[in-house]
């Protein structure tokens, strides 16, 4: 074959190619045909790349100049660049790595070498490229590479959205309870931690402990729920507004109804005002109704609100917190985490609680 018979191949920006005009749309992003930039400068090896990639089933851009590269990549959405580290003398790949960086979503971007060195590496590290290959590349290894790297850098992406989604439940919505109740500033952040030491002293398993977390950070988000006037009214309710109060439960169990695969987390927040002796609300459930995670989180509660501030009283010394939970064990709490916890504070203090964990998930 003559050189120049591989250029058909090498589209630069002419135009689509049979298997780009089928593809729909050059902005979206299709599900199930990926879309490479390939870029090298040698038409030989650009058309017999192009080929490989085709036949594994990859809609291909080929261009075989910097400057092509970077303009389709501008104008284009790709899943994946594939580029020459040198065109020429010049630094190619690099090049097209920081433009690729700039593209939201940002393609993976794999450097061909045919010149492996130390610095040449490093630099590809420093460019956050996605693997470095040594030509010549089998069309097996070429396809495998680039499967590879779009797969991870798709788990990559969806665990970053994942992340953030979190990060609104972990962070938002408590920040919006407090908001709404800001006489309990990082109440429930510190709730977490109380609960999450407790849980770990009891030998709760980890599914049940990560349920635990979530309940302890969301439980008073029924909250959002009840009027401003008597949530922040100033000295004592009535008794109708009392009744207001204790719904917060209920709104909180249904507020969290989209929470599909964790109705234990829905069910420790409708509990989360429920006594061991059953005088307690809204069900006046007794003992073991209320599983060990659910009565770890009221204890964990009351600690808290003991333990800190507010606007209707001082922080309650160590002492005073350890007289009341003797004298509640059995009664408002389950008498064997009130006397570890009792017996804790009388040993350590509040350092009792200091070893919990600084992490929500
Ligand atoms: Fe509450």
């Amino acid at each position: 074959m003559r050189r120049n018979e591989a250029l058909p191949m090498a589209r630069e920006s002419a135009g689509p190619s049979a298997t780009e005009a089928a593809d729909p749309g050059d902005t979206a992003l299709s599900p199930r045909r990926h879309r490479v930039l390939l870029v090298d400068d040698d038409p030989d090896i650009l058309a017999g790349l192009c080929h490989a990639l085709e036949t594994g089933g990859f809609v291909v851009t080929c261009a075989s100049s910097l400057g092509s590269a970077i303009e389709r990549l501008r104008r284009d959405t790709f899943h994946l660049v594939i580029t020459d580290l040198y065109l020429g003398d010049e630094d190619l790949g690099h090049a097209i790595a920081d433009v690729a960086r700039e593209r939201r979503p940002s393609p993976p971007v794999i450097v061909m070498t045919g010149r492996p060195t130390f610095d040449g590496a490093q630099e590809a590290l420093r460019n956050h490229v996605a693997d470095i290959v040594v030509k010549p590349l089998s069309p097996e290894t070429l396809l495998a590479t680039c499967r590879r790297v779009i797969h991870e850098t798709e788990l990559a992406r969806r665990n970053a959205e994942l992340e953030s989604a979190n990060r609104v439940l972990t962070s938002v919505l408590p920040r919006t309870i407090e908001m709404k109740d800001p006489t309990t500033s990082g109440h429930a952040a510190r709730v977490v931690g109380y609960a999450e030491t407790l849980a770990n002293k009891c030998g709760v398993g980890e599914a049940d402990r990560a349920s635990l977390r979530l309940a302890a950070l969301l439980h008073d988000i029924g909250k959002i729920g009840i009027p401003d006037r008597i949530l922040t009214k100033p000295g004592a309710l009535t008794a109708d507004e009392m009744e207001v109060v204790k719904g917060h439960p209920q709104l909180g169990y249904e507020v969290l109804a989209p929470l599909r695969d964790h109705e234990d987390v829905r069910t420790w927040v409708y509990q989360h005002h429920e006594r061991w002796d059953g005088r307690g609300y809204p069900q006046g459930l007794a003992g073991e109704d209320v599983a060990l995670p659910g009565r770890i989180l009221i204890l964990a509660e009351v600690y808290d609100a003991l333990a800190e501030q507010r606007s209707y009283k001082p922080a309650w010394p160590v002492e005073k917190i350890v007289a009341l939970f003797r004298d509640q064990a059995g009664r408002q709490f389950d008498p064997e985490l009130a006397r570890l916890v009792a017996d804790g504070l009388e040993r350590q203090g509040s350092r009792f609680f200091a070893e919990a964990p600084d992490r929500l998930f």
